[in-house]
């Protein structure tokens, strides 16, 4: 059994064959996905996805491309949207200096609201970071954001940020990127850190693995991840999947099936 804790499903790129999809899903061993919102309006088709299909749960939050979204309003419709009770995560919510520095104050401040938020609600929090560690974890420890948990998603930094993250209570999220040949700090971390501490996700559409790299992802191609995950660690792709479902139920506060 695999849970995918990061995709996109309401994406544009599967406009065309949603349904298929997600019936493929279905029948797979893909047993739980988390929908994660990255704006006011994907937080929405997030919730409609998860009353849709029953192994679909939502996240609700705002990227830190859209962090002009995170004003008063805009708190409140997350605060109505979390009352769902297929809401498990506050996310996807972070800093990301690669896109735009500019705004950056305007990112920390939509980020602090957000975990004040989740704190609110107490959920966990889906943490975008990209070039931005020292901000994003300076934040995260003001906010004693390990309270509430959580992962830091599509995880980017060194080894030693990620054992960091893992002392604050934060897993670590690890998709496709891992199956690269360039991603030697990726690998190394998977490596380093503890299986209890590693949760699976696609983030897709995006971030194929190999052999897909570069084509429309989906959660079936989580199988990849695995196996190389597996031999990272020397174990089996059956205690890969089990383990990581289980840190991810716990994560995202759902029974184990
Ligand atoms: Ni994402």
């Amino acid at each position: 059994m695999i849970f995918d804790t990061h995709a996109h499903y309401d994406d544009e790129a599967f406009e065309a064959d949603r349904d298929a999809i997600m019936e493929e899903i279905r029948k797979s061993n893909i047993k739980r996905v988390v929908n994660v919102g990255a704006n006011l309006r994907s937080s929405e088709t997030s919730i409609a996805l998860a009353d849709k299909y029953d192994f679909v749960y939502a996240a609700v939050g705002v990227h830190p491309d859209d962090a002009n979204e995170v004003n008063e309003e805009g708190i409140e419709r997350l605060r109505e949207l979390s009352r769902n009770e297929k809401v498990v995560a506050i996310g996807e919510i972070g800093l990301d200096y690669y896109w735009n520095k500019d705004n950056a104050d305007e990112q920390k401040e939509a980020f602090k609201r957000q975990i004040d938020l989740a704190r609110e609600l107490s959920l966990p929090i889906i943490v975008h970071s990209r070039e931005a560690a020292k901000d994003t974890f300076d934040i995260l420890s003001e906010k004693k954001a390990g309270d509430m948990g959580g992962v830091i998603h599509c995880f980017s930094y060194s080894p030693e940020i990620a054992e960091e993250a893992v002392k604050m209570g934060f897993y670590i999220g690890i998709g496709g990127v891992v199956t690269f040949k360039n991603s030697k700090k990726l690998k190394e971390t998977a490596e380093r850190i503890s299986m209890e501490n590693i949760v699976l996700e696609t983030d897709c559409p995006y971030l194929a693995p190999n052999p897909f790299r570069g084509k429309r992802n989906y959660s079936l191609y989580l199988e990849y991840v695995v196996r190389t995950i597996a031999s990272l660690k020397g174990m089996s792709e059956e205690e890969v999947m089990r383990e990581t479902y289980r840190n991810a139920c716990k994560m995202y506060g759902l029974e184990k099936e």
